[in-house]
């Protein structure tokens, strides 16, 4: 199984500990492949619309095609993020922010409707809720049509600091969601995202766009019509 792993902390703390300890269920060390953030795309949106004309135009493309190209090739997208002032990490919402015009408001993948993803949040003892909602938000947006949460109150500042029982609790959740993971089939999109693609065909069909691009990106793909995204990908 392929799985990337995109990490909104430079750090190996506990959030990418977990992390590592789920892909590390799941694939092998060479089909995992791992980002971290700020130092993989070191940028703030800089709300220039580039992206939307034209996604090569954003000025950060070169590092964020890297990243992208990666998430298409990938079976399972994993991605962590410390609790930071009930939020996730300033870095992962920059990423998430850069990601702006792959909502299907905008140009959005075909591949993004056939992604599994994991969101994993770690906190001192406050609700991961919030922290993993936001990053949620932006997969469900981007059209992703599996995302499982997992957070959890380590009362530690790192790993090290975590208690073994502690320890052994996340091993024993990792484990159950690597089963669930391995054992499901393709995900299919669900009711919700066929009601919001179809919600923004007539908004784009009726001309409210951004720009006119996306209306022709739509309109090549058959999607202003029956075509769907997730009848298209492979
Ligand atoms: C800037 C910052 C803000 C934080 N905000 C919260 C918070 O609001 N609630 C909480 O319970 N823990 C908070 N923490 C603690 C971390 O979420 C917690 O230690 C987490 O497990 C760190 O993950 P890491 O080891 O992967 O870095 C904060 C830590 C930092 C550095």
């Amino acid at each position: 199984m392929n799985i990337v792993v995109i990490n909104g902390q430079n750090h190996k703390g506990s959030t990418y500990h977990i992390g590592r300890m789920l892909a590390d269920m799941l694939a092998k060390k060479d089909e995992i492949t791992e980002f971290f953030l700020p130092r993989d795309l070191n940028h703030f949106c800089l709300g220039c619309y580039s992206c939307i004309e034209d996604e090569t135009k954003c000025p950060f493309w070169n590092e964020k095609k890297v990243i992208l190209d990666a998430m298409e090739r990938a079976d399972l997208l994993i991605f962590t993020s410390p609790n930071y002032c009930l939020a996730p990490s300033g870095a992962m919402k920059s990423f998430l922010d850069l990601m702006f015009d792959c909502w299907m408001v905008h140009r959005p993948r075909e591949w993004m409707f056939q992604k599994r993803a994991v969101i994993l949040s770690t906190s001192a003892g406050a609700s991961n809720g919030g922290a993993m909602k936001i990053v949620k938000n932006s997969l469900f947006g981007w059209g992703v049509p599996y995302i499982k949460t997992y957070g959890i109150a380590v009362q530690a500042m790192n790993w090290d600091m975590v208690k073994n029982k502690k320890k052994a609790k996340i091993e024993k959740d990792m484990t159950g969601i690597a089963k669930k993971l391995r054992c499901e089939k393709a995900p299919r999109v669900g009711v919700k995202t066929r009601l919001m693609f179809r919600m923004m065909g007539m908004m784009h069909a009726a001309g409210w766009d951004s720009s006119p691009t996306e209306k022709q990106y739509w309109a090549e793909r058959g999607w202003l019509g029956k075509g769907r995204p997730w009848k298209q990908s492979k």
